[in-house]
């Protein structure tokens, strides 16, 4: 799901005079319930770079909460930075204030640029805040659960793709070893897979290569390496025309936003064989614990079942390319579309139309 469709139920635009703070707050569809995805701290090139990167993430929350089987909508926020800045308290606060006054039709967390600690300065000033984390363990860092959902969706390409019940053997080449990639790699290990890694950090692939018995490869060749699933793990658009082509794993499985450069880039793959695991789909692990702990789901069943039912949803979305001969990409995308309307037809007969929390 990468080319923008118009749409939108709201967008804001803001500015505070006092303490310089500019964000763009930007609600797809509050169709499933409050427009939920996390606000992002980023140095734009100019003021309509920023409103386009609002406008996409925030239709892809639309998107991954649909298929994420959670009572959220999508939306995003975005802070327009400089560099070198530091978001102050007093910012942070604002911005705290211009949720609020949404009245809860919009539930920020943590994106790029944003942590637990600035969620917590946000928090003081509107309650429509999650992944801040409880005293009784509830969501916080949503990293650890990405990378489970992931895990979950790699098992399902390998079952789907080479009939194998375990990961054990299985070659993965992980791109970027960050909050999400890292703990991927540690799942993997511990599940017998061989790792190839790369990161631009170099004290990140020392530790991998240390602690997980991984190999390092350059950041130039990580993505045509010749394993059985490439792991893209650090920013969007790592499926661009040169590396589809390139690629020589069957299965693209990762946790970055946005993995294709371009919607034709998922036909491209399945023309060329490649499993590709759509990507707001396999990554919606984080979400779901953020969900669950803005929901106060003290249960954990609540989350552990939908992130485990991103297994189950990526196997389907396969079988269902399989039989139709169209790309997975487009699969999920129709997937999603179904469930906003029915939810929507639901609406207008009066059902609620809303997921059942
Ligand atoms: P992060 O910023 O902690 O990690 C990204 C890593 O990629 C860093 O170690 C960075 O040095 C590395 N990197 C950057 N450019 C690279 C390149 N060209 N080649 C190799 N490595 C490179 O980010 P995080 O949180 O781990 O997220 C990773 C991806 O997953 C992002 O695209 C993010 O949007 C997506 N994602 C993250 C979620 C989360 O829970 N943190 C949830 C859903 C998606």
């Amino acid at each position: 799901m990468q080319a923008f469709e118009a749409g939108h139920e709201q967008v804001i635009m803001r500015e505070d005079v006092h303490t310089g703070l500019r964000a763009i707050i930007a609600l797809h569809s509050t169709v499933l319930g409050p427009a939920a995805g996390g606000c992002r701290h980023w140095v734009y090139a100019n003021p309509a770079a920023a409103l386009d990167d609002a406008l996409r993430l925030s239709q892809g929350m639309t998107f991954k909460n649909a298929l994420a089987d959670i009572p959220f909508g999508g939306g995003k926020s975005v802070i327009l930075g400089t560099p070198g800045e530091r978001l102050s308290t007093r910012q942070l606060e604002t911005f705290g204030r211009w949720v609020d006054e949404l009245g809860g039709r919009y539930v920020t967390a943590e994106d790029v640029g944003i942590h637990v600690a600035d969620m917590r300065v946000i928090a003081r000033t509107t309650r429509f805040v999650s992944g801040l984390g409880t005293a009784t363990g509830l969501g916080g860092d949503p990293s650890p659960r990405t990378a489970e959902g992931v895990l979950y969706g790699i098992e399902a390409a390998v079952r789907t793709r080479f009939g194998a019940d375990s990961l054990a053997g299985i070659r993965v080449a992980i791109q970027g070893l960050g909050n999400v990639g890292f703990h991927l790699a540690t799942l993997l290990n511990q599940r017998g897979a061989r790792l190839w890694v790369a990161d631009i950090a170099d004290d990140r692939v020392r530790r991998a290569v240390k602690g997980l018995g991984a190999e390092a490869l350059s950041v130039d060749d990580v993505l045509t390496a010749d394993v059985d699933v490439v792991a893209p793990c650090a920013l969007g658009g790592a499926i661009d025309h040169r590396t589809a082509c390139a690629l020589r794993a069957p299965i693209v499985a990762g946790a970055a936003n946005n993995q294709l450069a371009s919607d034709d880039m998922g036909d491209l793959l399945s023309e060329r064989g490649v499993l590709y695991a759509p990507d707001y789909v396999i990554n919606a692990g984080g979400v779901i614990s953020v969900a669950g702990e803005y929901l106060g789901k003290e249960d954990p069943a609540w989350v552990d079942s939908r992130i485990a039912g991103i297994g189950e949803r990526l196997q389907a979305i396969f079988e269902r390319a399989a039989g139709s001969g169209e790309a997975t990409s487009r699969i999920a995308d129709q997937l999603a579309r179904e469930r906003l309307a029915r939810a929507a037809r639901d609406d207008l007969r009066g059902n609620g139309g809303r997921a059942v929390a």
